[in-house]
């Protein structure tokens, strides 16, 4: 693989003191061995054992290490989420245009249209320069833009560039109360507030919650890990005292005027003293053993797609003794196995079981993702634990997202059940597909479906109108 990234790094010949007081934590996150030193030389972090070169992109006065196994290859996967969104805003502007068209359209909607549509414009150079330290956005770009959607569905959707981009406008811009409800559920729990000594949070995502308790209990060190580029830069840009703007798209505007908002973002008090700002991934953090007296993990532990009795012992491996783990946020966990689902009794078990005195837990609700100018938002019945180390337990197994037969090429894919369901279901689509010519009907395709298949012809006809509506529904205007 080409070494894109690296020679895009920004060459500076003093070491960030941050950083340079972590180093001495880092574990290499490609050859993963404790005793492989890390060093910091003309701004990039070389590992000394197995030298892989890990980028550290500068924004502001801030260095960010990008501290991932392979980092040219997550570098390209960001590309091909990057590549996501520009499609995506491609499609919104294409749409747009064609909606100013509509003849139907009254004066006052061609505005709102218009605006939007400006917006849009507007808001993908925001996020293009939010990012720009990663420098991920080449001239190709602009013209393959249609060509993009056959590469950005490789990676997984669910984690996409702009994920949970409103938590940038709450954290940052709204009225305050929603963050001020969250440190007072967490404070609620905290078992002790004076010594939070070296913190780190886990999908520390905008930055907010880890901002507010680095100004109310002073850790001797912050460090907010993400995988998101563009929610850790909004928090290292905001923390540090960078105004940015960004449009927010409410998903339920409240008038004309709320459909596009040009909204203003900055922290109330930036402060640069002991917070780092970092990439990598928090299912396999690159720190030794013991590296922290408090972990904070904010609306976390439901979203990630590991088991949780498989991550609590990541996060046991982290804490000093004595040190504390501090959670909150729900428990609605999307994994397919229900056994992986725990309820809120479950996982205080586990946290026993894994090496955690429980301190304290409960359940506080609050206002979640109310923004101003949209008729939508929510409450949540909050979960917060806070809870003492007292013992190790055996570290677990590097987490791997994908199986070992998708690394090593040369193994067998096994069979699944689904699979075969899988099989079937593209192959009809790609047939009914294929056969749109735009002369047949639904019932002259179905005719062809059921002589292929052998199948009823109602059968058939009722498979091909199922496949239309899917059709239908992602490519029609409404
Ligand atoms: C639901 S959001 C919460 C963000 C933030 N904690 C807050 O309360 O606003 C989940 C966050 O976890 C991050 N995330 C997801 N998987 C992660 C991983 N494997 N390692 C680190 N961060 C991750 C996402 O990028 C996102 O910022």
């Amino acid at each position: 693989m080409s070494a894109l990234p690296i020679s895009q790094t920004v060459e500076k010949t003093d070491a960030n003191a941050n950083l340079s007081a972590l180093l001495e934590s880092l574990v290499c996150p490609s050859c993963n061995k404790p005793a492989a030193k890390l060093s910091i030389a003309k701004y990039r972090l070389t590992c000394e054992l197995c030298k892989t070169k890990f980028p550290v992109f500068e924004n502001g006065q801030d260095s960010v290490p990008w501290l991932y196994a392979d980092p040219d290859q997550s570098l390209i996967e960001w590309k091909a989420r990057l590549n996501g969104f520009l499609h995506l805003n491609h499609l919104e502007q294409r749409r747009l245009s064609d909606a100013l068209k509509d003849k139907h359209t009254s004066k006052t909607g061609h505005e709102r249209i218009n605006r939007t549509l400006q917006a849009k414009i507007e808001n993908k150079a925001q996020i293009l320069e939010l990012i720009s330290p990663l420098k991920l956005e080449s001239k190709s770009f602009e013209f393959a833009v249609d060509a993009m959607s056959a590469f950005y569905s490789k990676t997984p959707k669910v984690q996409g560039l702009s994920s949970y981009y409103n938590n940038i406008f709450r954290d940052w811009c709204w009225d305050n109360s929603e963050n001020e409800q969250l440190l007072e559920a967490v404070e609620s729990t905290l078992l002790d507030h004076q010594h939070l000594g070296r913190m780190l949070t886990i999908g520390a995502g905008a930055g907010r919650l880890s901002y507010d308790m680095h100004r109310k209990y002073v850790p001797d060190m912050s460090i907010l890990l993400d995988i998101n580029p563009l929610l850790l830069f909004a928090s290292s840009s905001a923390i540090q005292g960078k105004k940015f703007s960004l449009y927010e798209f409410p998903i339920a505007p409240l008038n004309k005027d709320s459909f596009a908002v040009l909204q203003n973002c900055q922290a109330p008090n930036p402060t640069h003293e002991n917070i780092i700002h970092m990439f990598a991934d928090g299912l396999n953090a690159p720190f030794k053993a013991q590296s922290f007296n408090t972990v904070l993990t904010p609306w976390l532990i439901d979203i990630i797609p590991q088991n949780l009795c498989d991550f609590i012992p990541r996060i046991n491996q982290l804490l000093k003794i004595g040190g504390q783990w501090i959670n909150t946020g729900s428990l609605v966990f999307f994994h397919k196995d229900p056994a992986w689902c725990y309820s809120e009794e479950e996982v205080l078990e586990l946290l026993e079981k894994y090496g955690f005195e429980s301190i304290a837990s409960n359940r506080k609700t609050i206002q979640y993702l109310n923004s101003p100018i949209s008729a939508h938002g929510r409450t949540e019945e909050l979960f917060s634990f806070c809870v003492k180390k007292v013992k190790d337990v055996a570290s677990p197994p590097k987490y791997d997202y994908l199986p070992a037969w998708i690394h090593d090429v040369t193994q067998p894919i096994p069979g699944y059940h689904e699979h075969n369901i899988e099989s079937s279901k593209h192959l009809l689509q790609a047939q009914v597909i294929g056969a749109i010519d735009g002369n047949r009907s639904i019932e002259q395709i179905g005719l062809l479906i059921a002589k292929q298949y052998s199948l009823q012809v109602d059968e058939a006809i009722h498979a091909v109108r199922r496949i239309a509506i899917d059709l239908h529904e992602s490519t029609a205007k409404q």
